[in-house]
């Protein structure tokens, strides 16, 4: 059994009533439950975050290596176009990661074509939705997968 961690950046606390026409509907416990669902069937675990504060996914993140976390998946929100410290941090925990954005970043403002994480994730997804969340679990159970030789 694996652990996953699913780590949600500012604001995503909001999702649900947080500017639909670029966030949908769906709330941010609806979109852990079908993340956590997914790692479940596949026999793996899946332990959902989500703070404001940045200093607290850099700690997140730190934990993680003690913690044994074997894949992340994270939407860094805001700090996606601000954050050296949280890219040093996932550099540093050497835990592989899918990059998720609900919203097609690069249809909208100029400020957030720019990603501080792209250039060292495993992949990025982007624009689909919260199924982008969905997505990024069973390509992280794919990897794990293939890492344990099946
Ligand atoms: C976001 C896109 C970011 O630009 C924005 O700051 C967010 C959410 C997304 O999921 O589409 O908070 O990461």
């Amino acid at each position: 059994m694996a652990k996953i961690l699913l780590l949600h950046g500012p604001n995503l606390n909001l999702l649900g009533t947080r500017e639909p026409q670029h966030y949908g509907q769906i709330t941010l416990a609806e979109i852990n439950q079908r993340a956590a669902d997914i790692a479940v069937a596949a026999g793996h675990e899946l332990t959902a975050r989500q703070t404001n504060a940045e200093h607290e996914l850099l700690e997140i993140v730190q934990s993680a290596v003690a913690d044994g976390v074997a894949y992340i998946v994270i939407n860094p929100a805001a700090y996606t176009h601000t954050s050296v410290a949280l890219r040093d941090a996932l550099i540093a925990s050497d835990i592989p990661f899918v990059e998720v954005h609900i919203s097609n970043i690069y249809s909208r403002e100029g400020f957030r074509h720019h990603s501080y994480f792209s250039d060292i994730a495993q992949g990025v997804i982007c624009g689909l939705g919260a199924k982008g969340y969905e997505f990024a679990v069973q390509f992280a159970l794919a990897q794990l997968e293939r890492e344990a030789g099946g």
